[in-house]
């Protein structure tokens, strides 16, 4: 290519790159508005004339690329070791998109030692997160530690009290202390970037902060925890036992070791607060949460669930109502054919029902490391780019007191198993009590092959019974239950789960 076509070329780069006019360039790069439309109809600049206008181009460019975007990483396990590791593979992409280099310049661990897959030798080493966070060296915290208090919020906060930007995916941390993190954020002109702390790569954060940020959201509700949704999926689709499906699960990483925090709900509690929040405006509050597990479910309820056309899911639900907010986080039979039905395995779900857009879903790996460690990348692309928005969608003193509601009349029915005594009038017993309480039966079931042993029984006979109820309010069910326990006709506790329409 010749010097002068070379020129050109390098010319109309220079303005397509940057979507300028012909004339923007003549006037600010080549000192003549006409040059553009010279050159495009065949003039050849002299040699000392390209000269000046690429030596201009240049000088533009430097004055125009934002310095690189300094990142300091707390934490290198499962997500922080993969984060670095994209950053260090993707950064050419990646600074193209941008327009910005973005780079991980410091991390910070307890062993320095352990082989992470990742390359660390050229980057500052910290043994302090909170000495990271306040490191004059970076621009950006990244803390990736876990845990809702302890060496995470000291350096996330140190961090935002010097203004700094920081991105976490800790749900726990969130759930805890969100609000008063969103507060100091914005006290100090730093942006607070919290994507991965709910359903993993799901960009549902960004969704409700932005892409609905118009919406008025009634309504949420989601799979948001893998472990369970793994071990729900497993006795549905081969008839094995809770305990069998959860060592599976911990063999293959899916579980912890301790794994209660995920299988008794809490896991799902701390993000359905989060999520609350964002949806509804209100402060966060991950103790108004009535919260129940999977590990009381059984193959005698997944069997009904199937017979009568129904999954069971744990899901975690909020939703507005003119007394308040109601959240949840329950087992729950879902219809089969629903949309929220077919998310299974590790896939997590998010939906959400708006005025205008009605019901939206979102589904996609809720953990992990890769699908984690992109909804971390995507806020630090987010803060590179300089979007700035409340990290709870309203500046956080706009946020309303969270307000409990009641337990709401149920748009669906309730499925309740359990063990009557052998005896009797049993039977008649407990349908009266639930007719006492305005409470109408659907169905009452009893098969030889739904027989669940419970501990309690203690040798005493007792027959398992499935009893579904039409649309009622959940406080009923509950007292009935509780009438039917003091009568003495049943052994142990029954399982009571909502049924959902959806
Ligand atoms: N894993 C997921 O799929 C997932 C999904 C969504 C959100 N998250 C969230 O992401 C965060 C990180 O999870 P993870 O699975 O990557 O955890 P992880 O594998 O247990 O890694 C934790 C990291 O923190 C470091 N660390 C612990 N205590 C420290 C301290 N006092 N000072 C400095 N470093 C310390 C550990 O150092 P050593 O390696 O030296 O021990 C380790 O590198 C958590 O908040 C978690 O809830 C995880």
């Amino acid at each position: 290519m010749s010097d002068v076509l070379s020129f050109r070329q390098t010319v109309e780069n220079f303005i397509s790159t940057r979507g300028w006019t012909p004339t923007r360039f003549g006037r600010t790069i080549a000192g003549d508005p006409l040059f553009v439309f010279d050159l495009r109809e065949g003039r050849e600049p002299r040699s000392e004339t390209r000269a000046r206008i690429v030596k201009a181009m240049q000088d533009y460019q430097e004055r125009d690329t934002p310095p690189p975007l300094r990142i300091g990483v707390a934490g290198l396990g499962n997500v922080g070791a993969t984060l670095v590791g994209i950053i260090q593979k993707d950064g050419v992409d990646l600074t193209k998109k941008l327009g910005r280099k973005i780079e991980v310049v410091a991390v910070c661990a307890r062993s320095r030692s352990r082989d992470r897959g990742i390359d660390i030798s050229g980057l500052d080493w910290f043994d302090d997160p909170v000495a990271l966070a306040k490191s004059p060296n970076i621009d950006l915290f990244v803390e990736l530690i876990g845990g809702e208090d302890g060496p995470a919020f000291a350096a996330v906060k140190a961090a935002l009290e010097i203004g700094r930007p920081v991105v976490t995916a800790n749900k726990a941390l969130l759930a805890k202390h969100g609000v008063a993190l969103a507060r100091l954020a914005e006290d100090n002109g730093a942006q607070l970037g919290f994507e991965a702390a709910v359903a993993g790569g799901i960009p549902v954060i960004k969704t409700l902060r932005e892409g609905l940020g118009s919406a008025r959201i009634h309504r949420v509700y989601g799979i948001m925890n893998g472990t369970c949704n793994y071990i729900l999926t497993r006795m549905g689709n081969e008839g094995i036992t809770f305990a069998e499906c959860l060592k599976d699960a911990q063999a293959l990483g899916y579980a912890e070791a301790d794994p209660a925090f995920d299988v008794e709900g809490y896991d799902t509690a701390h993000k359905l607060a989060i999520l609350a929040s964002l949806c509804f405006g209100c402060e966060i509050a991950p103790d108004k949460i009535h919260v129940e597990g999977i590990t009381r479910i059984s193959q005698a309820d997944i069997k009904v669930a199937a017979d009568l056309g129904y999954k069971i899911k744990l899901l975690g639900m909020a939703q507005r109502s003119p007394e308040g907010i109601e959240q949840g986080v329950y087992p729950t039979l879902v219809p089969r054919h629903s949309a929220i039905a077919g998310v299974d395995g590790v896939l997590n779900a998010v939906a959400l029902h708006t005025d205008h857009v009605s019901e939206l879903m979102l589904a996609g790996p809720g953990a992990g490391g890769p699908p984690t460690a992109s909804s971390v990348l995507s806020d630090i692309l987010d803060i590179a780019r300089g979007t700035r928005v409340p990290p709870l969608g309203v500046p956080s003193a706009e946020l309303t007191p969270y307000v409990q509601a009641p337990m709401r009349i149920h748009e669906g029915g309730f499925y309740i198993r359990l063990n009557a005594k052998d005896v009797p009038g049993a039977l008649a017993a407990i349908a009266t009590r639930m007719g006492s309480a305005g409470i109408s039966l659907e169905s009452v079931i009893q098969r030889p092959d739904l027989r669940v042993i419970d501990p309690a029984a203690d040798g005493q006979g007792t027959r398992t019974v499935v009893l579904l109820t039409h649309a009622t309010m959940e406080a009923n069910v509950r007292d009935a239950l509780a009438q039917i326990a003091g009568d003495g006709f049943i052994v142990g506790e029954p399982q009571l789960m909502r049924i959902e329409t959806l």
